[in-house]
């Protein structure tokens, strides 16, 4: 059957599943740049369809700098996306961002390096420069914001995130360096998605949960079991608050 989903929800680290959507099939396409992480999950939820892909596979196997992220934003665009609410765990860097803390980012700075970036990649018969001044969409994070309100669920409103190469954590000395950059939060996974996004003219942006301070701005060392307790306490505001934007996106 021929499914035609506006919405795509990207999953992060703690999202593998959506609960609460009645899944309707699954898909894995077959795409010119490779196979997308997992396969593509429609559902439908108070009656709008959505596609979910979760960027690590079904089981986390794939860590943020082995992702297939081109696969992934073209699989999304074949099958008719017109929005995406990506989610993301992220460190804290800034004194706002605490563990648990949601935020919508309104900009981003890259690390990463060696990744598939673009799809402008010479192979085409022009050159193309898209405009990344904004480089998430005003629609997707106003109904995020929106959605949030409707719940009273506290969300920062704006942050720069800074998106770094992993697997390992950073030093104190590189988030110190992220914060003079102007970096509010870390993550692995926000680029090269949102800029593919907006080269296949998709509407993109990211719903952030910190899972801990970044490394040097507190005492505790960062254990995988340290993160995971921030982590799904903060989830269950993430899952109420997708839930949300779903129907008004
Ligand atoms: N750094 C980078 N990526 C992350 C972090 C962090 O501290 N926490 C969750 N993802």
């Amino acid at each position: 059957m021929i499914r035609t989903p506006e919405i795509a929800v990207i999953g992060g680290t703690g999202l593998a599943d959506l609960e609460g959507i009645e899944i309707l099939e699954s898909q894995w396409p077959t795409t010119r740049f490779g196979e997308t992480s997992s396969p593509l999950i429609f559902g439908k939820f108070k009656g709008r369809e959505l596609v979910f892909l979760p960027r690590h596979g079904k089981d986390h196997h794939l860590p943020p700098h082995t992702i297939n992220y081109r696969a992934n934003l073209f699989a999304l665009k074949q099958a008719g996306v017109r929005s995406i609410v990506a989610m993301n765990a992220v460190g804290g860097i800034t004194s706002k961002m605490a563990p648990r803390q949601l935020c919508v980012p309104d900009q981003i700075i890259d690390y990463t390096y060696g990744r598939e970036h673009t799809y402008f990649d010479g192979s085409q018969d022009r050159v193309s420069h898209i405009d990344f001044t904004m480089p998430y969409h005003p629609n997707v994070r106003n109904k995020l914001l929106e959605a949030a309100a409707s719940l009273n669920m506290p969300i920062n409103d704006g942050g720069v995130y800074g998106a770094t190469q992993g697997p390992r954590l950073e030093t104190a000395a590189e988030i110190n360096k992220l914060e003079r950059d102007g970096c509010d939060i870390v993550g692995m996974t926000g680029m090269p998605e949102a800029c593919l996004a907006r080269e296949l003219g998709l509407e993109y942006a990211s719903l952030s949960l910190v899972v801990n301070w970044a490394a040097g701005r507190s005492d505790e060392v960062l254990t995988l079991s340290s993160l995971k307790v921030h982590l799904d306490a903060g989830m269950v505001n993430v899952r109420e608050l997708l839930l949300a934007v779903i129907p008004i996106l």
